[in-house]
């Protein structure tokens, strides 16, 4: 770990959503790029990038103590950028708190950090949380990425505005990347060896083309093109919005073969006061309408969602119809929080903030329910004979981990290899993962 100097090594660490791990891999390609090497596992980095999520407070704070364990006994400390929603939503409060940062850079200006690090190694300390339209992608190089599954954000930000949640403020406006530079990153992904490919954006159905004339190009159609592409046998996306669901995308889930048949659409709640009070643009009876409409597409489709328990005022009853509409759903798997409230939402400032010890117990019943349903799916998928595209190899010699189609964590035994498409029967389930049965191998 060097104190001086250009830093030659580097690590960065993201939390958060996939659309920052994917702002990760595009930053330590940009450094891999400026000559620097990523730091080996277990080693010191000279420069270390704390890539951070604001969504919840929890979330937020872990970024302080982060940077309190990167300062060593005898005063050394490594070069440290704080990227990511907190940067975005406390650079100032950041570069006042913590003197052991250099930089503050925001999600829609990390292209500039090899700027940052040489102001740095002058003793500069830089803050930079413009958002800029789009020109951090024009500024970024090609991809590096090799894995079988790869992520591409084809959309930022967010225009919805919900009352508890950060997202609008930290990641700016909706904006959609442009159709032919999205398809020439899908393609080199592909080159590189990517075989699935989930699209990304914090509200990812919202993606139309920008720009001139085909503004009604919308996310349907980018699915279908990318379906084209030879050697990409999935793709995948996350997270949908259901106020951006078209007539298009239900019938993808119909008709192309290669989309997975997988949905995570978040609810939040099930009672129709609180959805009102958080500004979601649905009902329980419309988002539970909508699911109909997928499932009628696609009768196998895996559901997914978020919820939030505890959000300012939610009472007992209406806690208890978020528990129906689970048990009406029977989801294959889900997120749930409990109501964190977020500095400068809406939300922060109702009454009728809900004690801890409440939030506690609902959470607890409502994971109780979601992990039922998600045993019960997988234990309705044994002896289902599916693909699995082989992501890694597991813990033990000879056993190999991938996704189902559904997006199961599948472990099966024999011969493979990283990136093969296989054929599996499913065997048995446990609540996280299933045990495969190895066919044979559909591509290499
Ligand atoms: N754009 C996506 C979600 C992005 S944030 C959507 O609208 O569906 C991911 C999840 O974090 C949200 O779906 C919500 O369940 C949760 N979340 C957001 N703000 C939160 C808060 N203040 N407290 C607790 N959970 C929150
Ligand atoms: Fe946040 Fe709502 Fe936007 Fe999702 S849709 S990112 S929950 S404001
Ligand atoms: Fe967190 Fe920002 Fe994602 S707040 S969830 S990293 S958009």
């Amino acid at each position: 770990m060097r104190q001086s100097g250009p830093p030659q090594t580097f690590r960065v660490k993201s939390f958060g959503c996939q659309m920052n791990v994917y702002d990760g891999e595009r930053m330590a390609e940009l450094l891999a790029g400026q000559g620097l090497s990523a730091a080996p596992e277990g080693e010191e980095a000279d420069l270390v990038v704390l890539n951070t999520c604001h969504i919840r407070e929890r979330a937020a704070e872990k970024v302080y103590s982060d940077i309190g364990r990167l300062q060593k006994a005898d005063g050394s400390k490594p070069m440290i950028a704080v990227a990511g929603c907190v940067a975005q939503a406390e650079g100032e409060e950041i570069m006042a708190r913590a003197p052991a940062v250099s930089m503050v850079v925001g999600p829609q200006a990390y292209h500039r950090l090899p700027q940052m690090i040489a102001q740095s190694v002058e003793g500069r300390r830089t803050t930079d949380t413009d958002m800029p339209a789009d020109a951090k992608f024009a500024a970024l190089p090609a991809r590096r990425k090799v894995g079988p599954g790869a992520f591409l954000t084809v959309q930022e930000g967010c225009d919805k505005f919900c009352t508890y949640c950060v997202v609008p403020y930290t990641r700016g406006a909706e904006i959609s990347r442009p159709f032919k530079d999205l398809i020439r990153e899908a393609e080199s992904l592909v080159e590189r060896g990517a075989r699935e490919i989930t699209l990304l954006g914090q509200n990812v159905n919202a993606w139309r083309n920008p720009g001139s004339g085909d503004d009604a190009f919308e996310f349907d159609a980018l699915i279908r093109e990318l379906a084209k592409l030879p050697d990409l046998q999935r793709i995948r996306y996350t997270t949908s919005h259901p106020m951006d669901v078209t007539e298009g995308l239900i019938a993808c889930h119909a008709e192309v073969e290669k989309l997975m048949p997988y949905l995570h659409l978040p609810v939040q709640s099930g009672s129709n006061r609180v959805l009102k009070a958080m500004n979601r643009s649905h009902t329980a009876d419309s988002y539970l309408k909508l699911l109909d409409r997928f499932r009628a597409a696609r009768p196998d489709i895996a559901l997914s969602g978020d919820f939030i328990v505890g959000f300012p005022g939610e009472t007992e009853a209406e806690f208890e119809e978020t528990l129906q509409l689970v048990d009406a759903v029977g989801y294959a798997q889900a997120y749930s929080f409990k109501y964190s409230p977020r500095p400068g939402t809406p939300a922060a400032a109702m009454d009728g903030q809900i004690p801890r010890d409440v939030m506690d117990e609902r959470l607890q019943r409502l994971q109780a329910a979601l992990n039922r349903d998600q045993l019960a799916f997988n234990a309705a998928s044994v002896g289902k004979r599916c693909e699995v595209l082989v992501e890694r190899r597991g813990k033990k010699p000879g056993q190999w981990l991938g996704k189902s189609p559904w997006l199961q964590s599948v472990f099966f035994e024999g011969e493979a290899a990283i990136g093969d498409l296989v054929r599996v029967e499913l065997a048995a389930a446990g609540p996280n993962s299933i045990h495969g049965r190895l066919l044979e191998t559909v591509a290499a």
